[in-house]
């Protein structure tokens, strides 16, 4: 089942969104949205609150599709994975597809737990190889040094910017090729949110990867390309430097220097 789990040779997909509109009980909430990253591009998403940023990320792993009278049109193709296809391999592509939220949402389990669910669940018994696994996880999320000898302990002991390490360790214990975060660093200090950014420049073609933020300049920071969503329309996206300091529209524009309605 897991066969060619969306994998491209040579590590991680590329996004090809066509015409993909989203409607919650028949208010548009994306309209034909049309976009296309680069395996291995790290795209951050900005515009004003209910644009429809966070509705585009749950769209690309269906997770959207738990909502009653929710309707969605258009395509979308994550490596090998027609993500609307009717035979498509959700399981799997929910494995390939990681989410981060804004707020950390560690699972009422000890921090090994947390981390293991994943791996337990793709069937991995071995409790070598989970240790194995929850270890390397750590590690990469940076978050080993802090925890390692406290694995017994809920996950809820942690501080907020420990459990949102966490939860990206939990999400690339399945070994992930894309990661979706939705504000990761919202609800965390300054200190907390530098350590997450760093994680994410680390990461960088490893993973493909999408962040919505509210902060401009986390985007700068983190992004190789940045679009700009308004009601649901996907205004303009290019490079980051680019955008940032010559948008090709008006709208872009003012949302960045803050002269925004
Ligand atoms: N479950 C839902 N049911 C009905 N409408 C919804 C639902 N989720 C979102 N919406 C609506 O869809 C639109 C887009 O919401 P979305 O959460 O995607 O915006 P956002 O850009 O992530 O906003 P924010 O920056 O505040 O997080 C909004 O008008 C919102 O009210
Ligand atoms: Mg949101």
């Amino acid at each position: 089942m897991m066969k060619n789990a969306g994998r491209d040779v040579g590590g991680a997909p590329d996004i090809a969104v066509r015409q993909l509109s989203v409607w919650y009980n028949q208010m548009p909430a994306l309209q034909n949205i049309n976009l296309y990253l680069g395996a291995g591009q790290v795209m951050a998403i900005i515009g004003p609150s209910g644009c429809g940023k966070s509705t585009f990320l749950r769209v690309l792993n269906r997770m959207i599709e738990r909502l009653p009278s929710v309707r969605v049109e258009g395509a979308v193709r994550i490596g090998h994975f027609d993500v609307f296809d009717d035979h498509v391999d959700v399981t799997g592509l929910r494995r390939a597809v990681g989410m981060v939220f804004q707020h950390p949402n560690p699972f009422p389990m000890t921090i090994f737990d947390n981390v293991a669910y994943g791996p337990r669940i793709f069937g991995i018994k071995s409790s070598a190889q989970l240790r194995k696994t929850v270890e390397d996880s750590l590690k990469q999320a940076s978050l080993w040094d802090e925890v390692r000898g406290k694995m017994r302990r809920n996950a809820e002991t942690l501080s907020g910017g420990q459990q949102q390490r966490l939860c990206i360790a939990r999400a690339l214990a399945v070994h992930p090729e894309v990661l979706l975060l939705d504000e990761p660093t919202a609800s965390l200090d300054p200190v907390s949110s530098a350590k997450i950014e760093e994680l994410i420049v680390q990461f960088k073609s490893h993973y493909t990867m999408i962040i919505v933020t509210h902060n401009l300049q986390q985007a700068a920071r983190v992004s190789d390309v940045v679009a700009f969503f308004e009601q649901g329309r996907l205004i303009e996206m290019g490079y980051t430097q680019d955008i940032f300091t010559a948008p090709k529209e008006k709208r872009t524009e003012e949302f960045l220097t803050g002269r925004f309605d």
